[in-house]
């Protein structure tokens, strides 16, 4: 039996890696063979993105920050390695594999900075997912989440003004259809209770089984 594709979209503070991991940690109890993974990957070319988006390494000269284009790159490269190294023999062996984020995180992300059609043609050699999952929380209450999280540390790209046009990104992708096999859900909803509703998205979209216990 080949797996399936779900993936989790939002802008930061959404719950994105909490519903993903919740997701997981369900479908191991339920038996159903399931992997979490997560973009950036955790391969060479994601670990080196993460390093960037925290700001310890600078681009070149070294007080710069590195071109948008060049990181837009990074990702897409990161994304086909994410697929050959890990989602595709992954689903290929009948297992759910989870990601937190995925192309749609780029297309809102990157085309802050870069050209948003050269950025969805950089992506154009990435499967799509069977079900993408975005977590529609607005702007200030996911910053104030971040905030709660965070304190001081903060990534690149967690300011509001910034988390504003990500979210407006996200909601033009979702109204051009570009946002593959999509599922919006209230993500100002308590965890558990937006837990079971991805549940039961997946039961029901992906899985085609309506018998496992939410
Ligand atoms: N539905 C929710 N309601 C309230 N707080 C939440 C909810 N989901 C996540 N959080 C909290 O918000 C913060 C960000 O969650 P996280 O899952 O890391 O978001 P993301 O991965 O989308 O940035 C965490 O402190 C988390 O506990
Ligand atoms: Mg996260």
């Amino acid at each position: 039996m080949s797996g399936s594709f779900v993936v989790l979209e939002g802008i930061d503070g959404s719950g994105t890696t909490t519903q993903a991991s919740l997701l997981n940690s369900w479908l191991v109890e339920q038996g159903v063979p399931s992997r979490l993974t997560r973009e950036p990957s955790d391969g060479p070319i994601g670990s080196l993105i993460r390093l960037i988006l925290k700001g310890r390494i600078a681009g070149s000269p070294s007080s710069q920050p590195f071109d948008p284009r060049a990181v837009a790159l990074l990702f897409a490269a990161d994304r086909l390695d994410h697929i050959d190294t890990v989602i595709a023999p992954e689903v290929r062996h009948g297992t759910c594999v989870i990601s937190d984020r995925y192309v749609a995180s780029s297309l809102a992300y990157q085309s802050v900075d870069v050209d948003a059609e050269w950025v969805k043609s950089i992506n154009l050699m990435a499967r799509q997912p069977d079900l993408t999952i975005f977590l529609r929380v607005g702007a200030e209450a996911a910053l104030e989440r971040i905030t709660k999280r965070q304190g001081l540390h903060r990534d690149l790209y967690e300011t509001l003004i910034v988390q504003k046009k990500v979210a407006e990104r996200y909601e033009a992708l979702l109204a051009d259809g570009a946002m593959a096999n999509a599922k919006v859900l209230d993500g100002t909803k308590p965890v558990a209770e937006l837990a079971l509703e991805i549940r039961r998205v997946v039961a029901e979209q992906v899985l085609e089984v309506k018998r496992l216990s939410l």
